[in-house]
């Protein structure tokens, strides 16, 4: 069959990776589909972006728009100008775009513009806390996309409430999970906790990892430093790892911020590197979104250092809890975790490692349905 259907997939930051890896993965397996990868270049750094298309099988972008760094608005708007002349030039079905951040409205904004549809995957997600620009982002893409790829029931809640008609919306599962289950065989040979003094010939030590690049966690240094106080009383007890994001180094070189010897400051690590740590550790502290769903996935305990959650099925199914950002409490909590009293939770339905493989699939029958239109006129 000739193909039927030119998409033009959209990544820019870090996040968007473990995403896409397996829906170009399950395009290139069906000769119905031309993917075309285009890379904004919102993140450019070798740890933050070409080690995850290494290790994780990702083609090289056909394009790359190298936006870099800038403020929001300079962001989103250099990934709108310079995304145009590509949507003219390969005229494609659709354009794909995943996750929240910059790059993701901007690649959508440009698209619907010329008449492209839009398909969203991970549509729905809310945190109803309009201060996060990742909540602008989701809100407003889901208004412009005409395929909304859900990872769980509140999500398709969320779309429906704000008027999404109820057959745009597709309850599919969730391609992060899909690249979890697939490399985490891989991860397990990293020699990363050796190297960390983290895994010898008996086994792994009792470790923690953290993660923090909110702005609004790490752009204060007062709000830093009182997390990282915290952290350095759970450090006492066991040695945490924290793969530092260049947001957060920026203000830790700044700052001077001095911290517990057990809390281990390494640059940002690859995927598999990082799955293997978290899949061994026995408590995250993390203010990402993704961690969230990878430690449910993984049983591991995560607890959240913010006040909300856009993924709620990880706080009501999985093993996710809603610290905040006080320090009492996120050491009463981790001690809960020490003590074996942390969430051992349960896999959402369809985080199975078909994510991808149902939304290729939706995404076939709209093709199909296409060509059997033009046939008619
Ligand atoms: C972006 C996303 C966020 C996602 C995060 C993952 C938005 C609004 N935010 O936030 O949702 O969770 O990525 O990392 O899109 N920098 C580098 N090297 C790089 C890229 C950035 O050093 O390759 C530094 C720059 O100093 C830059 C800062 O990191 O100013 C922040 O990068 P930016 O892409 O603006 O936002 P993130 O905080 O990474």
């Amino acid at each position: 069959m000739s193909r039927l259907y030119k998409i033009i997939n959209i990544v820019g930051a870090r996040p968007n990776l473990p995403k896409i890896a397996p829906l170009i993965r399950e395009m290139q397996r069906r000769p119905e589909f031309e993917p075309i990868l285009v890379h904004t270049g919102q993140h450019y750094d070798e740890n933050l972006s070409k080690v995850f298309f290494r290790q994780m099988g990702i083609p090289e972008p056909q394009v790359n728009l190298g936006v870099g760094s800038g403020t929001h608005a300079e962001q989103t708007a250099e990934v709108l100008k310079r995304v145009e002349p590509i949507l003219v030039r390969h005229r494609p079905d659709l354009v794909l775009v995943v996750g929240d951040v910059n790059s993701t409205i901007a690649a959508s904004l440009a698209a619907v513009k010329m008449g492209i549809p839009v398909a969203h995957v991970e549509a729905g997600l809310r945190s109803f806390d309009r201060s996060m620009p990742e909540e602008i982002n989701r809100v407003l893409t889901d208004s412009l996309a005409e395929y909304l790829f859900a990872t769980e029931d509140a999500a398709v809640d969320n779309l429906l409430r704000e008027g999404r008609p109820r057959d745009c919306i597709h309850l599919v599962g969730n391609v992060m999970i899909d690249s979890l289950l697939h490399f985490l065989p891989f991860a397990q040979q990293s020699s990363v906790g050796d190297e960390l003094g983290l895994h010898n010939g008996k086994g792994w030590r009792t470790f923690g990892v953290l993660t923090l690049h909110r702005p609004s966690n790490v752009d204060s240094m007062e709000k830093l430093a009182e997390l990282l106080g915290a952290i350095d009383a759970i450090a006492e007890k066991m040695p945490i790892v924290f793969p530092v994001h260049p947001r957060t180094q920026r203000q830790l070189t700044q700052s001077g911020i001095k911290h517990h010897p057990q809390l281990l400051l390494i640059p940002p690590l690859g995927y598999l590197d990082f799955l293997c740590l978290l899949s061994n550790a026995t408590l995250a502290l993390t203010d990402s979104g993704g961690i969230q769903e990878e430690t449910t996935a993984l049983s591991v305990a995560c607890l959240t250092l913010r006040d909300n959650t856009e993924r709620p099925v990880t706080v009501t199914h999985g093993t996710n809890t809603l610290v905040g950002t006080n320090p009492t409490r996120i050491v009463a909590a981790a001690e809960q975790v020490l003590q074996g009293e942390g969430k051992k939770g349960r896999t959402p339905a369809l985080w199975d490692g078909h994510a991808a493989e149902r939304i290729v699939e939706v995404l076939l029958q709209v093709a199909l349905g296409r060509r059997n239109r033009t046939h008619v006129k």
